[in-house]
């Protein structure tokens, strides 16, 4: 699929003039490594790299939590948006979705998938097309977005067998992780001095909190934000739906854990810290598994 979705930063967000006014740093931040300082300042605008959520997907989670909503409706506004339409109809027919019949009018994909499902598949496509653009960090940037899917469909899974019942888990797991594409897109528009280790450490340190950022920007529910704010605070793990997505990553782990490995040797530790013993762990990964498949992705 050649179209390209209409996501752009928000206008005057380009991350290399984004600051107007020069924030006072504390001594603190003034040891941290030029690389750090700078993108610390860049988050602290609050905009820097936020990408902005076109309006049908906007639309979209508006819709599909109105009881009275009419599919002609979701139908009509993905039309007027013709990238994300044609994204979002080539996922739609793609193999996960295939349920022997493929289709080339939004409004029945959109009948066969149900609101939710077109709302969860609205996103993913937003979120990949803030996939692209990077000079230095495309991979980085494409493979975090690969995990998101496989944990979206890791936290759906986990919400059924758990019987966690979170309206939001797909969504809850494909975007948790959303700040740290936004970082590495901040980063790439850095010049100071870096190495691979220093860019993996900035990222696993403030993309949560970038993450939020992102969710809170685009209006999305509070169990989206705190997915995002706190999936690696041990003690969020008494917050159902943050649990959701802290197993949804082990389950993403495990999977990434069986890659060129000849016998698989599971590691429950993380699965037992939240409280998900080995058997459970094991359905869950089982049931996961067909959905990590690369080409089933878009
Ligand atoms: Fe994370
Ligand atoms: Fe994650």
């Amino acid at each position: 699929m050649s179209a390209q979705p209409s996501l752009s930063l928000a206008p005057g967000l380009d991350e290399s003039e984004v600051l107007t006014a020069e924030p006072a740093v504390s001594p603190e931040e003034s040891a941290l490594p030029e690389l750090e300082r700078e993108l610390v300042k860049r988050l602290r605008t609050g905009r820097a790299a936020l990408p902005v959520l076109p309006a049908v997907a906007q639309s979209a989670i508006r819709l599909a939590n109105d009881p009275d909503a009419r599919i002609t409706d979701l139908a009509g506004l993905v039309d007027t948006d013709p990238p994300i339409a044609a994204r979002f109809m080539s996922v739609a027919n793609s193999v996960i979705y295939f349920r022997g019949w493929v289709t080339s009018s939004t409004q029945s994909a959109i009948v066969r998938l149900g609101l939710a499902s077109t709302r969860d598949l609205l996103f993913q496509v937003v979120y990949a097309s803030t996939s692209g653009g990077l000079r230095r960090y495309q991979s980085a940037v494409q493979a975090s977005f690969r995990r998101s899917v496989i944990a979206a469909h890791a936290a759906r899974v986990t919400s059924r067998e758990l019987s966690i019942g979170s309206e939001y888990d797909y969504m809850s797991g494909l975007l948790h992780d959303i700040g740290e594409s936004r970082v590495l897109r901040i980063l790439d528009g850095i010049t100071a001095p870096s190495t691979p280790a220093l860019v993996e450490d900035l990222v696993e340190k403030y993309h949560e909190s970038a993450g939020a950022e992102v969710a809170m920007a685009w209006k999305l529910p509070t169990e989206i934000v705190d997915a995002c704010a706190a999936h690696h605070d041990p003690t969020a793990a008494s917050t159902p739906h943050v649990r959701l997505v802290m197993i949804a990553d082990c389950i993403v782990n495990a999977l990434e854990a069986e890659v060129g490995q000849e016998k698989r040797e599971l590691d429950f530790e993380p699965f037992d810290r939240l409280l998900v013993d080995p058997s459970i762990a094991r359905r869950l990964i089982e049931k996961t598994r067909p959905f990590a498949a690369p080409e089933d992705q878009i």
